[in-house]
């Protein structure tokens, strides 16, 4: 027995070949771009146990927070996809620390992390569209504002702008990222930390827009909050919601690398989940940033199928495990 067999004597799921590849990637402080394709395709062939047996031997990454692996892995708000770790991606964050930048920066290489950044263009070429529609002001909302950062950058661009946004989230750790990161606008941002399924307005929006939340929910709930907020939008309004897709290539990593899992979807399952709130095809598109990894469904209701009402949302009403 080679002395790194007793070093990760649990690590027998692993082959010899595969510990030493894992032990050299750990000494040599990452990965460089000549051991991506030899890592990922190692990865994407482990079982749950050789998983398990990676995560034991990459240990001093994955428990060190200061890392993007280390981060999305330990979780410190308790659940994936928090507002810091989102923000380490829009602001591409590299340790500086030689052991650990190669990871760093291979994590910020990968597709998923592009596609986030992606998406916060995306957003701002959305608001900027928004803008050309008319004079008039316009009301935004959130769902899942996370760090905010994508309407920070808009704001920034366009000062002058008549858009006001209400920013939904969960997080109270998140709010107040949120809220001190945009200080500077505060007269435009209406921060509200409620969860989404439980919402409740008089407001219509001309916009409301969310991504990297809906992929957490399961398809009965994303029904259901399509249905809700659709009754927010103004007769003019339009809805767009982003989700990972199931074409996303670095999945396994991802799963592997930050137990972060996502409910990916293809663009026929979210056509199928616009049908199945009621809307027509007419209604939806579904859009996506240039690698693919994002799509986003955009649903834009022809009058005749504009369902404003006066009413109010029903309360959500508790439907899981069925
Ligand atoms: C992955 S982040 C995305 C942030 C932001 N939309 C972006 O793309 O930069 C998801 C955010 O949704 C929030 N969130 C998760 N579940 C939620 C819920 N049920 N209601 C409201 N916010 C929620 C989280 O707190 C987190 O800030």
């Amino acid at each position: 027995m080679k002395p790194n067999q007793v070093k990760f004597k649990f690590a027998n799921s692993l082959t010899d070949k595969e510990l030493e590849f894992l032990e050299k990637m750990l000494e040599k402080g990452g990965p460089g771009e000549e051991d991506y394709v030899r890592f990922a395709n190692m990865v994407n062939s482990f079982d749950e146990d050789a998983i398990n047996d990676m995560r034991n031997v990459l240990h001093p990454l994955l428990r060190n927070i200061n890392t993007t692996q280390g981060y999305a892995f330990s979780k410190p708000f308790g659940y994936a996809g928090d507002f810091l770790m989102i923000e380490k991606i829009y602001t591409n964050k590299i340790s500086t620390d030689p052991m650990y930048k190669k990871w760093d920066i291979w994590w910020q290489k990968s597709h998923a992390a592009t596609a986030v950044r992606n998406r916060k263009a995306y957003f701002i070429n959305l608001m900027t569209e928004l803008e050309q529609k008319s004079i008039h002001a316009k009301r935004v909302l959130i769902l899942g504002s996370g760090p905010a950062t994508d309407v920070n950058e808009y704001l920034k661009k366009n000062p002058n702008c008549k858009i006001s946004f209400d920013l939904i989230d969960l997080d109270e750790n998140a709010i107040a990222y949120a809220k001190g990161k945009n200080h500077e606008f505060e007269d435009k941002l209406n921060f509200v930390r409620i969860n989404v399924l439980r919402f409740n307005t008089h407001k219509r929006y001309d916009l409301i827009w969310s991504a990297g939340l809906f992929d957490y929910f399961k398809e009965k709930h994303f029904i259901y909050l399509l249905k809700k907020y659709l009754k927010l939008l103004n007769e003019r309004g339009e809805l767009v919601v982003g989700n990972f897709s199931d074409k996303n290539p670095t999945r396994v990593l991802q799963e592997a690398f930050s137990a972060w899992h996502l409910n990916y979807r293809s663009e026929y399952e979210l056509l199928k989940i616009a049908s199945e709130a009621g809307l027509n095809q007419g209604d939806v598109m579904i859009e996506k940033e240039p690698l693919g990894v994002n799509l986003f469904m955009r649903v834009k209701l022809r009058n005749e199928n504009h369902v404003h009402s006066k009413r109010t949302v029903p309360e959500f009403k508790d439907y899981s495990n069925n």
